[in-house]
């Protein structure tokens, strides 16, 4: 067996790859759906009043499910859509568009700012569902 063949920066490279293809990064959607899947339940009252470590968990589940899902975008940025400029121009700006309003939400509920918070994560997901249609793997 050739050992320095398994430390060259081409093996590290191949094994990189297989992590993210087997992650899902490049199929851009298996992230953002389990993010939308878990949104829903935070946006129902009754779990919110009654299950409030749940809110928490969940919530930080999305934000990390939703900053991953970005990640994909921008990696396949230039192959969606027949990857044009503005194509990875709206790309870009849906990521930086929806990763602000998380950051929003997060700072507005940290300072109790509840109405806010609800306010800023309803915007990024709008930007989000925009920036799933956009990124998504085909033509
Ligand atoms: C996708 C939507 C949402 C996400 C990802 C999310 C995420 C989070 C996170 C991560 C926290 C914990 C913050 C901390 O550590 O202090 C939190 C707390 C909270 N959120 Fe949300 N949230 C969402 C929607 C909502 C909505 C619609 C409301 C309704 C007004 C809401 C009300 C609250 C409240 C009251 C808390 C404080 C609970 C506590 O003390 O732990 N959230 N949220």
């Amino acid at each position: 067996m050739d050992v320095s063949a398994s430390s060259t920066p081409k093996t590290m490279f191949r094994w990189v790859q297989k992590l993210y293809n087997a992650l899902g990064f490049k199929k851009g959607y298996n992230f953002i759906l389990s993010a939308a899947f878990l949104a829903f339940f935070q946006f129902v009252p009754a779990i919110r009043y009654k299950v409030i470590l749940f809110h928490r968990i969940n919530g930080y589940t999305i934000i990390l499910l939703v900053l991953l899902s970005n990640v994909g975008a921008l990696m396949i940025a230039r192959h969606t859509f027949g990857g044009t400029i503005p194509t990875q121009a709206a790309v870009g700006l849906l990521v930086i568009l929806s990763t602000c309003a998380i950051g929003m939400a997060y700072y507005n509920v940290k300072r109790l700012q509840l109405e806010q918070h609800r306010a800023w994560m309803l915007r990024a997901f709008f930007y989000l569902l925009n920036r799933w249609d956009v990124s998504s793997p085909r033509a």
